[in-house]
């Protein structure tokens, strides 16, 4: 129970004052811009990433600015690198209340052109990564009375998208199982929702552009199309998922948050 003085001062240290935060992708995009706004609302933030130097770097800008974080290196495909990962964030901070899974790749690629390793590793990445972190922090969660995880899906987890056919298939998945870990862990008072992005400004969508043989900006200009004519920044993502990481959003659980700029809506 909290007192009025802890209130009180939860107010002023911000929305996620006294909670941990483990964020897997958070070296760069989203993942980065959701830690450094999850700290600066009082967060203590466990900055996963499978590269050393981006988690590095955010872990400094956080620092820089009198936050509070750790870099755990870890590859989120792999089940001891999970476990690993819940281990150093408890180790370092003795809680876990928000799990952000976040770190996803893309290969953009027609059923007919995409391998096998290529559809493992998107598989891998976006959605037994999901499974694997998940399987780690509940059971801490739970042990706590509570906690949010919040599992990157995207626009493409709710319609098909060309060229794309692994990502759309892992993007659907994480949008369901995140409705199943809602459904399973809800007693718990374990909120799970799945942040479904549009186009977003990040080193993940210039890359595409470059699988696609397109110019690097070209699909940060393809933004035009929506209705708010731009692509999303990942400070926008970042905002929504702090929304659902924090107690504003306690009877939010088992949805998936559009953030596209009405990409989905429908067009003029
Ligand atoms: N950018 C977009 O347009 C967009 C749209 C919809 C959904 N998303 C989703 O948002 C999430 C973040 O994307 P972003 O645009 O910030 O991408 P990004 O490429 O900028 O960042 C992804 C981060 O994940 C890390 N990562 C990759 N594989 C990993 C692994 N095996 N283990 C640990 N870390 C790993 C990368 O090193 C990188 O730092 C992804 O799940 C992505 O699918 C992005």
């Amino acid at each position: 129970m909290k007192t009025m003085e802890n209130e009180m001062n939860d107010k002023q240290k911000g929305e996620l004052a006294r909670k941990v935060a483990l964020i897997t992708g958070a070296g760069s995009g989203i993942g980065r811009a959701t830690a450094l706004l999850f700290a600066r609302e009082g967060a203590q933030v466990a900055v996963c990433d499978l590269n050393r130097d981006g988690a590095e770097a955010t872990v400094a800008a956080i620092q820089a600015a009198g936050g509070q974080a750790i870099v755990v290196q870890a590859n989120v495909a792999l089940a001891a690198d999970c476990e690993r990962s819940v281990r150093e964030t408890l180790a370092a901070f003795g809680r876990l209340d928000v799990l952000f899974n976040n770190a996803g790749i893309t290969r953009r690629a027609n059923v007919v052109d995409t391998s096998e390793a290529d559809w493992d590793a998107v598989m891998a990445v976006n959605v037994k990564s999901i499974f694997l972190m998940s399987k780690y922090a509940v059971p801490v969660m739970a042990e706590q009375g509570g906690g949010s995880i919040i599992n990157a899906g995207s626009g493409w987890g709710l319609v098909g998208g060309k060229d794309a056919v692994s990502y759309c298939a892992a993007k659907g998945a994480v949008v369901n199982m995140t409705r199943a870990m809602a459904v399973d862990h809800g007693p718990q008072q374990i909120r799970v929702n799945s942040v479904c992005p549009g186009d977003t400004d990040t080193a993940m969508l210039r890359n595409e552009a470059a699988q696609l043989g397109l110019a690097a900006t070209a699909l940060v200009e393809a933004g035009n199309a929506r209705p708010l004519m731009r692509v999303g920044q990942a400070e926008e993502i970042a905002q929504v998922v702090l929304f659902l990481a924090s107690d504003r959003a306690s009877f939010v659980t088992g949805s998936a948050y559009v953030v596209d700029g009405g990409g989905l809506a429908g067009s003029a």
